[in-house]
C-alpha cells in the first residue's frame, strides 16, 4: 500500500551532518518533515471521522510491520551508527507519542460521530401521531364499568365529584351518623393509618363524598363519587380489601322516594337491561328509610331456580343501597336542616361487574392476567 506519510525518504542524517549528534540538528531537521507529515496525514484523516479511517491512520504510523514509525526503526536506527542511536531513538519516540496521541484523538472523534448517528437515527419523533393496532391497551375493566355507571347518571345531570382515599374519622363515621360505637368502625373492618397519622384511615366507603360535596356546594345539587374503598379483609372469590363504589347524592327542596326508585330504576333499565326492580327495607345510619335495590335476573329473566348461576335461583339479583338522606347529614354538611330533602344510593362496581359479566371471582379484577382482562378491549 501506498501511503501518504512514507513518500520521498531523506538520507539518513550521519550521512548529511558533520556534526556529532549531541547537537543533533541534522536529526530535528529530519524528523521535522515527519512531524509536519504526520500533522497533515491526522487533518485530512479527520475529514472522514470514520472507525476505519481512523485504524486505517494508526495502521500507517504505527502498524507493526508497515507503519512508518516501524521503518524508521528497521532503517534509520538499526544501522545508525552508535554514537547516533541515543538521540536518534529519543526523537522518533517523540514522533510514536505525537503519531498515538493523533490517532487516539481520531478513534474519539469517530466514537462520538458514531454515537451522534445511533442517537439521530433512534430518535423518536413525539410530535407523530399514535398508531393504533396491535400491543394498544385499554381501559381496565372496572374503570371501565366504572366509566359507564357515571355517563348514565350524567345523563339525568349528575356532575362528578372525587374524595381523598386517605379520610378522617369525622367524613368517614361521624357525619354520616355512624356513632363511635358502631360495629362499622371496628379496627376489624377499618384500616386505621396507626398512630403516626392519628384520625386518618382509609375511607371503607365513598359516603364521605356525601358531606364533603355538600360543604363545598349549596343545593340543589347532584353528583356521583367514584373511587376506591378499603376494608381490612381477606382475599377470597368475593372480598379484597380494595374495592370500588359509585356514590350518588341528589338534593333539592322536593325529593321523594318515588324520585330515588325513578332514577335507579332507570340506571338498572339503561345498565342491565332489566325492566322490573324491588326495594327491601334496610339500615344505613345516613339513610332513613334506608332500602336495598334488587334487580329482576337477566340471565334467567326472573324466573329463578337452581340452574340459574347469576341470581343463585332467587330471580332478583342485589345491586346496592339506597335511601332518603337523614336530616342529621345536612346539619353535619352545615346546610339547613328542614328545608332540603334528598336521596343517596352506593353501589359496588366490582359486584356491578361481576354480574353484568359472568365475572366468578373478584380477584381476577386484580391478577393483571391478560387473558382476562383482553376480553373487555372494544
Ligand atoms: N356506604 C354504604 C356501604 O358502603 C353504601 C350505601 C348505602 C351508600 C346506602 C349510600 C346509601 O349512599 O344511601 O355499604
Amino acid at each position: 500500500m501506498s501511503t501518504r506519510a512514507d513518500a520521498g525518504k531523506p538520507a539518513p542524517p550521519w550521512q548529511t551532518a558533520a556534526q556529532p549528534p549531541e547537537t543533533s540538528d541534522a536529526i530535528q531537521a529530519l524528523l521535522a518533515g515527519y512531524f509536519q507529515r504526520l500533522a497533515e496525514d491526522a487533518s485530512a484523516s479527520r475529514r472522514d471521522p470514520s472507525e476505519a479511517a481512523a485504524q486505517a491512520f494508526r495502521n500507517r504510523w504505527l502498524g507493526r510491520r508497515q507503519g512508518v514509525l516501524q521503518q524508521l526503526h528497521e532503517t534509520l536506527l538499526k544501522p545508525a551508527p552508535p554514537a547516533w542511536k541515543k538521540a536518534l531513538g529519543q526523537a522518533l519516540n517523540l514522533l510514536r507519542r505525537e503519531a498515538d496521541a493523533l490517532a487516539e484523538a481520531l478513534e474519539a472523534a469517530a466514537r462520538q460521530a458514531a454515537a451522534r448517528q445511533r442517537l439521530a437515527s433512534e430518535a423518536l419523533d413525539i410530535t407523530l401521531p399514535g398508531s393504533p393496532g396491535a400491543g394498544r391497551g385499554a381501559p381496565h375493566p372496572l374503570l371501565r364499568v366504572m366509566d359507564e355507571i357515571v355517563e348514565i347518571f350524567a345523563g339525568l345531570g349528575y356532575s362528578r365529584a372525587e374524595g381523598p382515599e386517605m379520610e378522617t374519622a369525622f367524613y368517614n363515621f361521624e357525619a354520616l351518623n355512624i356513632p363511635p360505637d358502631h360495629p362499622a368502625r371496628d379496627e376489624q373492618d377499618t384500616i386505621y393509618l396507626g398512630p403516626g397519622l392519628p384520625g386518618l384511615l382509609l375511607r371503607t366507603h365513598t359516603s364521605p363524598g356525601q358531606i364533603r360535596v355538600m360543604q363545598r356546594q349549596a343545593p340543589p345539587l347532584r353528583v356521583v363519587v367514584p373511587g376506591r374503598v378499603y376494608r381490612r379483609d381477606t382475599p377470597d372469590a368475593s372480598h379484597s380489601p380494595m374495592f370500588h363504589q359509585v356514590e350518588g347524592l341528589a338534593v333539592d327542596e322536593q325529593l321523594s322516594f318515588a324520585d330515588l326508585k325513578g332514577t335507579l330504576e332507570h340506571f338498572a333499565r339503561v345498565y342491565f337491561g332489566t325492566t322490573r326492580a324491588r326495594f327491601r327495607p334496610s339500615y344505613f345510619p345516613f339513610t332513613e328509610p334506608s332500602a336495598e335495590m334488587d334487580v329482576e335476573c337477566f340471565a334467567c329473566g326472573g324466573r329463578g331456580g337452581a340452574a340459574c348461576r347469576t341470581c343463585k335461583g332467587s330471580g332478583w339479583i342485589e345491586i346496592l343501597g339506597c335511601g332518603m338522606v337523614h336530616p342529621e347529614l345536612y346539619r353535619f354538611a352545615g346546610q339547613a336542616s328542614g328545608r332540603w330533602m334528598g336521596f343517596a344510593f352506593g353501589m359496588g362496581v366490582e359486584r356491578i361487574a361481576m354480574i353484568r359479566y359472568g365475572i366468578d371471582d373478584i380477584q381476577r379484577f386484580y391478577s393483571g392476567d391478560l387473558r382476562f382482562l383482553e376480553q373487555f378491549r372494544d
